[in-house]
C-alpha cells in the first residue's frame, strides 16, 4: 500500500453498492474518495452530492466523480463494484463473459494507474471475479481480495441477534467458503460475547439461521423486486478498506488465494483473514469438523468450475 497524508480510495462502479461504499468510506473519513464509472455524469453527480453532505454529516475528506481512469492514479485501496446483476435468461456463464469482461478491462486500468493498491472486489460472481483480477493485475496475492464472507457473516449476526433478542454488537460469527448457496456458515465459531450459540439456542433454530443466511441475497431480492443488497454489501467492503488504510490486523473473513491452506490450492475462497497496511497479512486456519470440511470442498468445487467457465470463454 502506497502511503499518503490522507489516503486515496477508488470506488469503481457508481452504482448502488459502489456509491454507498463511497459514502460509508467518507463518513468514516477513511480517505479521499475517487467515484469511477462508465457512465458519463453518474459519478460525478453522486461524487458532488456527497461532498455537499460533508459539512452537515462533519466529514473533511473529498468525493470526486470521474469517468477517467487516470483519476485513480495512486489510490491506496482500489474497491471494485462494477458489473451487472444476473438478469432473468442469463445463464451463469452469460454472466461470466459480461462481467468478466469488465473486470479484466478494469484491471488493466489499476495496474497502469495504481500499481500499489490494495484491490477489493465485490463484483459477482464474487469467488471467480476476484481469481480473474489476480490473474490480469499479476499483484501479490495479499493484494487482491474478495468480499463476502463479512457480508455473509454481518447477516448472520443479525439474525442471531434477532433470535435471541440482543445487541447485534455481541454477536460474532466466522462464514467460510464461496459467496452463494454452498457458503458454511460455522455455528461453533458463533458466539455471543465468548458463549457458543449452540448453548443458547437449539439445534432447529440454529439450522433456520444457517438457511436464512445462505439466503441472504435471495431474500433481500425478492422484496426489492427490482435490484438487489447494497448497504450491507458497501458497509463490507468499507469495513476491509478501514482494515487495511488504518492498519488494523482486523481478523475479517474475506475471499483469498488459497496454496494450502483448508487442503485448497489455487483457488479464491472465503475464509478468516488478518487485514493490514499490507491487505491479506495472514490466513487462520480453523479446525473443522468433517462436515464442516466437506461443504468448504463442495463450496470449492463450485469455485472451480466458475474458473473453468473463464477458461472456456477465453477469458483465462
Ligand atoms: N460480493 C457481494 O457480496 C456482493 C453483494 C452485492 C452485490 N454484489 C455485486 O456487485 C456488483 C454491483 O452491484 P450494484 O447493485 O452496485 O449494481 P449497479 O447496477 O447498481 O451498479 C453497477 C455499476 O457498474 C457500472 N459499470 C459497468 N461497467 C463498468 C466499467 N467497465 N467501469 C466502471 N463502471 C462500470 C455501471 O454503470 C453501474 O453504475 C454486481 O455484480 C453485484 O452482483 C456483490
Amino acid at each position: 500500500m502506497q502511503s499518503s497524508f490522507t489516503p486515496k480510495i477508488a470506488c469503481i462502479g457508481a452504482g448502488n453498492v459502489g456509491a454507498t461504499a463511497a459514502q460509508y468510506c467518507l463518513e468514516m473519513e477513511l480517505g479521499n474518495v475517487v467515484l469511477t464509472d462508465i457512465v458519463e455524469g453518474l459519478p460525478q453527480g453522486k461524487a458532488l452530492d456527497m461532498t455537499e453532505a460533508g459539512p452537515i454529516r462533519n466529514y473533511s475528506v473529498t468525493c470526486t466523480g470521474t469517468n477517467d481512469y487516470s483519476d485513480i492514479a495512486g489510490a491506496d485501496v482500489v474497491i471494485v463494484t462494477a458489473g451487472l446483476p444476473r438478469k432473468p435468461g442469463m445463464t451463469r456463464l452469460d454472466l461470466l463473459e459480461k462481467n468478466g469482461n469488465i473486470i479484466a478491462g478494469i484491471c488493466g486500468h489499476i495496474k497502469q494507474h495504481a500499481p500499489n493498491a490494495v484491490v477489493i472486489i465485490v463484483t459477482n460472481p464474487l469467488d471467480v471475479m476476484v481469481y480473474l483480477a489476480y490473474k490480469k493485475l499479476e499483484f501479490p496475492a495479499n493484494r487482491v481480495m474478495g468480499m463476502a464472507g463479512c457480508l455473509d457473516s454481518a447477516r448472520m449476526r443479525a439474525f442471531v441477534a434477532m433470535e435471541l433478542n440482543v445487541s447485534m454488537k455481541n454477536v460474532d460469527t466466522m462464514v467460510l467458503g464461496s459467496h452463494g448457496d454452498t457458503m458454511v456458515p460455522l455455528p461453533q465459531y458463533t458466539t455471543v460475547s465468548g458463549i457458543p450459540i449452540t448453548k443458547l439456542l437449539p439445534q432447529d433454530k440454529i439450522d433456520a439461521i444457517i438457511a436464512r443466511t445462505r439466503d441472504g441475497g435471495g431474500e433481500i431480492v425478492r422484496l426489492l423486486k427490482t435490484g438487489s443488497a447494497f448497504y450491507a454489501p458497501a458497509a463490507g467492503a468499507a469495513r476491509m478498506a478501514q482494515a487495511v488504510l488504518r492498519n488494523e490486523r482486523q481478523l475479517l473473513p474475506c475471499a483469498a488465494l488459497l496454496q494450502g491452506e483448508y487442503g485448497l490450492d489455487g483457488l479464491f475462497v472465503g475464509v478468516p483473514c488478518i487485514l493490514g497496511s499490507n491487505g491479506i497479512e495472514e490466513i487462520v486456519e480453523l479446525e473443522l469438523s468433517q462436515t464442516e470440511r466437506d461443504a468448504l470442498n463442495h463450496s470449492a468445487a463450485e469455485v472451480k468450475e466458475g474458473i473453468d467457465g473463464l477458461k472456456q470463454i477465453g477469458l483465462l
